[in-house]
């Protein structure tokens, strides 16, 4: 089991090898599902217009492939352009269902400047599976991220 700097610091070198944001992305969420053993689904959702648009995903394939701004927790992460950890998704009324499995989840927006470009999304099948170690881990993650994203004119 790695530590979470030992995850940044694998990902951190992977990342600095890739240029193709598409490769960086796959790379990125199957070395988080594969080190971290509580994160049962990772994806990464790109901002398209108004819509989160799922990319590249490990784990079961999820119903919410677009997701609304404001919609969910993935919806309203984006919106608040701020992490938000949710220990138990049961309790949550803005949380859609991906696996009825899932207990907790953690979604970190990816920022350029004030610009949401995306966003980081993890599920566990544990509650309260994420803390502070997670949530400066997958931020950190979010700003290598960030500078392999294209720039989307707007
Ligand atoms: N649970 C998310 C939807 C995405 S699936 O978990 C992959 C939400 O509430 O926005």
């Amino acid at each position: 089991m790695s530590t979470h700097d030992d995850v940044l610091s694998k990902i951190r070198a992977a990342l600095q090898q890739e240029r193709d944001a598409t490769t960086a992305m796959r790379q990125t969420v199957a070395a988080l599902k594969s080190q971290l053993p509580g994160y049962s689904w990772v994806g990464i959702y790109l901002l398209d217009g108004n819509e989160l648009v799922l990319g590249p995903y490990v784990g079961k394939p999820s119903p919410h492939t677009r997701i609304p701004l404001g919609r969910g927790i993935c919806g309203a992460a984006a919106a608040e352009k701020a992490t938000i950890v949710v220990d138990d998704v049961s309790r949550d009324t803005r949380y859609l269902a991906c696996s009825p499995e899932t207990k907790s989840e953690i979604v970190v927006p990816i920022m350029r400047g004030s610009d949401v470009l995306g966003e980081i999304d993890v599920d566990s099948d544990h509650p309260a599976a994420f803390d502070q170690r997670d949530r400066v881990l997958l931020e950190a993650v979010a700003a290598l991220l960030a500078e392999r994203l294209p720039v989307v004119e707007r």
